[in-house]
């Protein structure tokens, strides 16, 4: 069968966003002639909570039922109707895959019927980019460090698709440690925002918990450990609303230091003066404070995605898609081809 895939229009304006890699169904509209993005979400939370964590097979379905509604809501908030539409980029990957084949499926058959390209976007390039989507721009060469609930990662992002790992998590996520250390104390799913909240209410110094891998020269982190030294703490403990408050703190103080440390670090081994921080975790305030605290006195610039845009969405998967459509890439073909696992140093 030959398939034909319509070449980009040289003025292409107005992409739309598709994003279902996880737990969110986001979409968004990107509008490159005013720098404007409207979107629309639907977090799956509820539906995984009684799990304690996402469900796969839940996920998938669940963006089914979501997508359409959502990109509807979208257009019309947009004030917009499909034919404006002049590309549309959608999660490849790294993500599950039956929740992504949701949003390539969709993806395909939208831009097959309004006969316009279609894209495949890397889901950390675009968390990478989502500050781009702040009144305050980076401009590449920057140092990046991305954390969300997968990844912990420091890079040198030298241009579009041209990114060096620097550092990278040995084992787990500083959003998964969230997530675990919350769970411990009983906290909601998803973790990370409810614990950082109760450590609003902890004494200081109450507990001091290490600040793992800090003495070791490289660029690496590993919060396995962190979460291991926390739980046995609290075993030791009354395990009262107090005391959980203050563990929370000790354990957001040590996760935060860490990051920053390591920031410090590639600062000034790379010479970069932009730092950019994405993903989930990138909404945490103490991080943003104490980020704050380091760039400073390096005469750093630091830059964050707007606070909406820090865990997934849409707008940054139609920004990210916009930057390379309008640079002339697009899918080859109608094939839906999305991946599990891609390593953002293997971009181009
Ligand atoms: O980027 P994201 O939405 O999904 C992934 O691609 O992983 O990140 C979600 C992660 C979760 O682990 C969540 O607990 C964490 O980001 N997170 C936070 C905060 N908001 C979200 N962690 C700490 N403090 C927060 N305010
Ligand atoms: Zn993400």
């Amino acid at each position: 069968m030959t398939t034909v895939v319509k070449r980009l229009r040289p003025s292409i304006l107005r992409v739309l966003g598709i994003e279902t890699s996880c737990d969110e169904t986001g979409i968004a509209i990107y509008d490159s002639e005013n720098d404007s993005v409207v979107q629309t979400l639907f977090s799956q939370i509820e539906l995984h909570a009684p799990f304690g964590g996402v469900v796969p097979e839940l996920a998938s379905r669940d963006h089914i039922r979501k997508i359409i509604p959502l990109i509807r809501a979208a257009l019309d908030k947009a004030g917009i109707s499909p034919p404006s539409i002049n590309g549309i980029a959608y999660t490849k990957g790294p993500g599950l895959m039956g929740a992504l084949l949701v949003g390539a499926t969709m993806a395909k058959t939208l831009g097959f019927a309004l006969d316009i390209p279609t894209l495949g976007v890397h889901h950390l390039e675009a968390h990478l980019l989502a500050p781009f989507l702040s009144a305050d721009k980076p401009q590449f060469p920057f140092l990046a460090l991305l954390v969300s609930g997968g990844h912990t990662m420091l890079i040198e992002a030298k241009a579009l698709g041209h990114y060096q790992i620097l550092g990278d998590t040995l084992d787990d996520a500083a959003g998964e440690a969230f997530d675990k250390v919350a769970k411990l104390l009983g906290l909601p799913y998803p973790g990370g925002p409810a614990l950082a909240k109760l450590a609003t209410q902890g004494v200081p110094n109450r507990f001091h918990f290490p600040r793992p891998m800090i003495n070791r020269p490289e660029l690496n982190f590993s919060f396995s450990g962190l979460k291991t030294h926390t739980l046995g703490v609290f075993k030791k403990t009354h395990q009262d609303e107090k005391i959980k408050a203050d563990i929370a703190h000790a354990f957001q103080e040590a996760v935060v230091d860490t990051l920053a440390i390591k920031c410090e670090r590639a600062l000034k081994k790379t010479g970069l003066k932009q730092l950019v921080v994405a993903g989930g975790v990138s909404a945490n305030i103490r991080l943003r404070e104490k980020l704050h605290s380091i760039t400073k006195p390096l005469n750093t610039q630091l830059f964050f995605p707007p606070l909406d845009l820090c865990t997934d969405n849409g707008a940054m998967i139609a920004y990210a898609g916009y930057l390379r459509l309008s640079k002339g890439e697009h899918d080859p073909d109608l094939a839906i081809q999305t991946v599990a696992r891609w390593p953002i140093d293997t971009l181009r």
